[in-house]
């Protein structure tokens, strides 16, 4: 955990308009003062996003929604209440006095309580909505330790926090601006869980714009091939007939034996949770050994399979 001392220090970092990294229960953030227009700069500067991409206001447990949005309509009552702290983002409409900067000049507003105790710590002791992005450089793999973010950004970002992140992937997104709540990105809150609360399955994706969602996020340089477990045995013998260096995710709680390979074995995730929490440590470490292709068994596609199916096809589509 961290020190008082370190977290009171980076809360004045943040007081001063720079970036402080931080840890969430989802993957690493790097805030911003959201009420500092030139702070969001920096930080959109920093990460080397366009300025139309809206980022998440971070907010402590029992802030004010009242003083962020106009309205918070009923569902969006329940999701809070049930998934708040934790990794969830509610979109909705913005208080006026909001920074369309941190909007990305959008009406809505992207409102995340987190739960993890460093984030927590940090949010108490600012005392104000930190806006955070994950991160990363724009388009690339979120963070998920503080190794990560200072390779990423080198000493651009001076106040890197240290923690770990349990789930691994980014929050479940859901819009409640619109009449009905709309999953505009999957996470660990499951469209199962959100379906048991709200009496009916949500749509998945939506006509508001969430940039996150381009297909061409979470891109490592590797190539990512999706294939399912009985393709998996197949491919990486076609493979090891050629010169490109590759590396495989398998899936299950049986490791899968494949015989004889130059394939590396990236990972071996037993349970969905697991690969969320390795996937995007897994895919940093296929660019660090500089491997051409990863081959990624596909997990089922419910529960959180769902956000893990996600955010893979979209690292298969970022090249
Ligand atoms: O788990 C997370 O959500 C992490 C941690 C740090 O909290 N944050 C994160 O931020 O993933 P970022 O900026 O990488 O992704 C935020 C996503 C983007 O897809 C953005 O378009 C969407 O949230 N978003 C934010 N505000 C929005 C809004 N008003 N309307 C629609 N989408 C919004
Ligand atoms: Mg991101």
């Amino acid at each position: 955990m961290r020190t008082a001392a370190e977290i009171e220090h980076a809360a004045v970092v943040l007081r001063a308009g720079q970036l402080v990294a931080f840890p969430t229960e989802t993957v690493y953030g790097l805030g911003a003062d959201a009420t500092n227009a030139s702070a969001l700069h920096r930080l959109y500067a920093a990460k080397g996003r366009p300025a139309d991409h809206p980022v998440i206001v971070h907010l402590g447990a029992g802030a004010d929604l009242e003083a962020w949005a106009t309205e918070v309509p009923e569902a969006a009552r329940a999701l809070a209440g049930a998934f708040w702290p934790g990794p969830l983002t509610l979109v909705l409409r913005a208080a006026p006095h909001v920074s369309r900067v941190a909007t990305g000049g959008l009406e809505t507003v992207g409102l995340r309580v987190p739960g993890h105790p460093v984030a927590i710590a940090l949010l108490a002791a600012f005392g104000g909505g930190i806006a955070a992005p994950s991160a990363n450089r724009f388009g690339r793999v979120s963070s998920t330790t503080a190794e990560a973010v200072r390779r990423e950004f080198g000493g651009e970002v001076e106040t890197v926090l240290d923690g770990a992140c349990a789930v691994g992937i980014e929050s479940t997104i859901v819009d409640c601006s619109v009449d009905e709540p709309r999953v505009l990105r999957p996470g660990a809150i499951t469209l199962e869980h959100i379906a048991d609360l709200l009496g009916a399955r949500p749509e998945l994706g939506g006509a508001t714009r969430a940039p996150g969602t381009l297909a061409t996020h979470y891109a490592p340089d590797a190539r990512i091939e999706i294939v399912t477990a009985s393709e998996l045995e197949a491919r990486i013998h076609e493979l090891d007939d050629t010169n490109v260096t590759f590396g495989v995710i398998t899936f299950g709680p049986e490791p899968h034996p494949v015989g004889p390979t130059n394939a590396v074995t990236l990972a071996t995730p037993a349970s969905i949770e697991e690969y969320a929490n390795v996937l995007y440590s897994t895919l940093r470490k296929a660019d660090d050994l500089g491997m051409d292709v990863v081959l990624a068994v596909a997990p089922p596609v419910d529960g959180l399979g769902a956000a893990v199916m996600d955010r893979l096809g979209r690292a298969a589509a970022g090249r």
